[in-house]
């Protein structure tokens, strides 16, 4: 293994010199920043020393300075797109797109992205999958019988001109330094870190070339991070890293301490949101779609738009129908449903008090609706359908969840995911059960 090389007259940098440095509590040089990522994303640096490297950055952190050389040289490990040629009738289209840290039930990507493009705003959703406990808007999208996840660049640009909205997969030359990057986090325990999530999120959406740029922090216990004051830190360190490379970007931080909505999974999902494009769905859903919506649409020039009346008018469905088709789905099939489904109910009356977001997140992954190991294949049919939320009276013996599986023998672990995952008390009226904690926390603009 070569693992040394001199990148400036002065200084030969090696991997071990690196990890040290880190490992010390130091600062990385711009030059040591851009010779290991480039030289991991070429397979020169080991996955042994980018391993090492990355528990010293967990426990040690990056400054500002770092996360942007970081970000850069994962920007360069690939290609940048440009989307400033995009046309319609002539006219240059603005481009703006979303992006959530994950959470339980988060399948708002799905109403948002055809909403917003109903404006005539072009919205280029470069998606992932789901890893661990929280769902992937392609697993979820690829319930639809025929709808495919990989198009060529030349298609997704098409379909921004023609149609506005596309989800899809990013392509293997975006930011492949985060590919890599990302599968090593997974297994080494160093996904949680606030330099390598905002580098790896931000890399992601500076290379795919949008104009614009709206995140959804999520906090609470279906978050990467449960921690207000993390999330709040990931979301400043985020907007500021998209506005000095030209991206306007803001943040709302959401609470994700209890699901979003009443489906958790594939199909069951993308059922829900379709609900929600018909002008109905879960309030919680709803709420969150319309805010993401109008601070897309502002940053897209559009302050005065009304996001709800597309919703009440047909106008995002349409757009959707669109979306779909373009990509070989038929929006109008059937939506799998799973051979097996099982319901959990109260063992007592009283008021649902507290729903733990990362348990039903896990519940949905053992029903087989996630993967533990990138690549393996998901199950269309999998989720959890939730029956009561935090706030809602129970009577025992009535239904709190039903588990979808297309193997019964999963239904055992996910019955034991949910074991204390909620709370049924007397009296009480939180809503949604974190101290009456409002579903739209914050939201952060760039100051300097
Ligand atoms: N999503 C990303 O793109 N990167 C992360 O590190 C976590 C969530």
């Amino acid at each position: 293994m070569t693992s040394s090389l001199g990148a400036a007259s002065d200084e030969v940098i090696h991997a071990v010199s690196v990890i040290a440095t880190k490992r010390g509590g130091f600062e990385l040089s711009d030059a040591q920043i851009a010779w290991v990522v480039d030289g991991f994303t070429r397979g020169e640096v080991a996955p042994e020393q980018m391993s090492s490297l990355l528990m010293a950055i967990y426990l040690r952190g990056m400054n500002r300075r770092e996360i942007a050389t970081w970000t850069r040289a994962m920007i360069d490990s690939g290609r940048r797109m440009d989307l400033t040629g995009l046309r319609r009738d002539g006219r240059p289209l603005t481009t703006v797109d979303k992006h959530s840290t994950g959470g339980v039930g988060d399948k708002i990507t799905l109403p948002l992205t055809p909403l917003v493009a109903s404006f005539g705003v072009a919205v280029p959703q470069l998606s992932g999958r789901g890893l661990g406990h929280t769902g992937g808007t392609l697993d979820k999208l690829e319930s639809i019988p025929g709808w495919r996840a990989e198009v060529s660049t030349e298609e997704m640009f098409a379909q921004l001109e023609q149609v506005g909205a596309v989800i899809c997969a990013a392509g293997a030359d975006l930011a492949p330094a985060d590919r890599k990057l990302y599968a090593l986090r997974d297994v080494t325990g160093t996904v949680e870190s606030i330099p390598l999530l905002a580098t790896s999120i931000m890399s992601k959406k500076i290379a795919e070339g949008t104009g614009a740029l709206v995140l959804d922090v999520k906090t609470g216990s279906g978050a990467f991070l449960p921690d207000e004051s993390d999330a709040r830190e990931l979301a400043s360190t985020m907007v500021e890293l998209g506005h000095d490379a030209g991206v306007d970007t803001r943040a709302l931080i959401t609470d994700m301490s209890v699901p979003l909505g009443l489906a958790v999974g594939n199909a069951v999902e993308v059922a829900e949101s379709v609900e929600v494009l018909g002008g109905g769905g879960p309030a919680d859903v709803v709420e969150l779609t319309l805010a993401l919506a109008r601070e897309m649409l502002d940053a897209a020039g559009l302050p005065d738009a009304d996001p709800a009346s597309h919703l009440a008018n047909g106008r995002a469905m349409d757009s959707w129908r669109s979306m779909i088709a373009a990509q070989g789905g038929d929006p109008d099939a059937p939506l799998p449903v799973a051979r097996h489904q099982e319901v959990v109910t109260a063992d007592r009356d009283g008021i649902v008090t507290d729903m733990d977001a990362r348990a039903v997140g896990d519940a949905a992954w053992r029903l087989g609706g996630g993967r533990s190991k990138p690549g393996e294949s998901v199950s269309a049919e999998a989720g959890v359908i939730i029956h009561a939320k935090p706030g809602d009276p129970i009577r025992a013996g009535q239904p709190l969840f039903t588990l979808h599986t297309q193997d019964e023998e999963r239904i055992a672990g996910a019955r034991s995911s949910l074991d204390g995952a909620f709370r049924i008390e007397d009296g009480g009226t939180d809503r949604r059960g974190a101290g009456d904690r409002p579903l739209i926390l914050d939201s952060v603009r760039f100051t300097r």
